[in-house]
């Protein structure tokens, strides 16, 4: 498959930024999404460069009556034919410390990760189907699988993010629209380097654009990445509970504190 209108929110840096340089040739509409102008004006002079036309949406995710209007706008500009979830906040300033997250805090990260995947998808949802035709892909996290001691409504926010995809997933399939529930582990983006510790498996922004690209292009239904976190996930399933409470507890004791 391929896009003639892509949207990206939180475009303006990291995996975001890597898939709208991914996406950006002659021929493509990129609109990018963020709160901060300066980045996207960057990587929207970047995508200009290699060929496409770009607009850009300065837009809070969590803000919903803004984001709809927005995106409204530039699908009756041209039809949105990819539309990509990848706003989220988490890394050092979402993690848990000697106490639990504080609620201000953990209401914001489920408030981006979450409500604002529902804000972005759901204004198009309509015109997609009308349209039987176009794809969606959520960027969620590998956090999502299994609940982090570090960081509970990151796991938490990530969780509900994964399991909305996959359902959307199976109500719009019929109706000809692809969902790609992507769950990466660590990739080398501002969120990630903040965290204190290791970060095993480490993938560039690039390279995780790049694989990203393929699935949705293949209308893959989940992408999950490294396949050592694909191995993990896999294998917890079928753990004793109290087994993989014991190896995440280690390896926070461990590595983090
Ligand atoms: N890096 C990793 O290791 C990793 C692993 C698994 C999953 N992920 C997920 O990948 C996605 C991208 O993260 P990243 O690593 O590329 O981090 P990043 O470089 O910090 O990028 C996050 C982007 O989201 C935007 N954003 C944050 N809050 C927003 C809001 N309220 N409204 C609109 N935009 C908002 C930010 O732009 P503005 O500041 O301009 O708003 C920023 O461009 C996130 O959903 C993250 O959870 C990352």
């Amino acid at each position: 498959m391929s896009f003639r209108h892509v949207v990206i929110t939180g475009a303006g840096s990291g995996i975001g930024a890597a898939l709208a340089q991914a996406y950006a040739q002659s021929g493509v509409r990129l609109s990018l999404c963020g709160r901060n102008s300066a980045r996207l004006d960057m990587i929207a002079e970047a995508c200009r460069a290699a060929g496409a036309e770009v607009a850009i949406g300065i837009c809070d995710v969590t803000e919903a009556d803004v984001l709809q209007r927005w995106l409204e706008t530039i699908d009756d500009e041209r039809p949105v034919d990819l539309l990509i979830a990848n706003a989220g906040i988490g890394g050092a300033g979402t993690l848990t410390k000697d106490q639990a997250e504080p609620g201000a805090v953990a209401r914001q990260v489920i408030e981006v990760n979450t409500i604002g995947v529902v804000n972005t998808l759901t204004p198009l949802l309509p015109r997609l189907i009308a349209r039987g035709a176009g794809s969606i892909a959520i960027i969620s996290s590998v956090a999502g699988f299994l609940g982090l001691p570090d960081s509970p409504s990151y796991s938490a926010s990530k969780a509900a993010t994964t399991t909305y995809g996959e359902a959307l997933r199976r109500l719009l399939k019929p109706r000809g629209i692809h969902v790609t529930v992507v769950s990466p582990g660590y990739v080398e983006t501002a969120m990630s380097a903040s965290l204190p510790f290791h970060r095993p498996f480490l993938w560039s922004a690039e390279k995780a654009a790049r694989v990203i690209q393929v699935a949705i292009a293949k209308g893959r239904g989940e992408l999950i990445f490294p396949w050592q976190f694909r191995f993990a996930i896999r294998l917890a399933r079928i753990l004793p509970t109290r087994m993989v409470d014991l190896i995440l507890m280690r390896f926070r004791a461990k590595d983090v504190w």
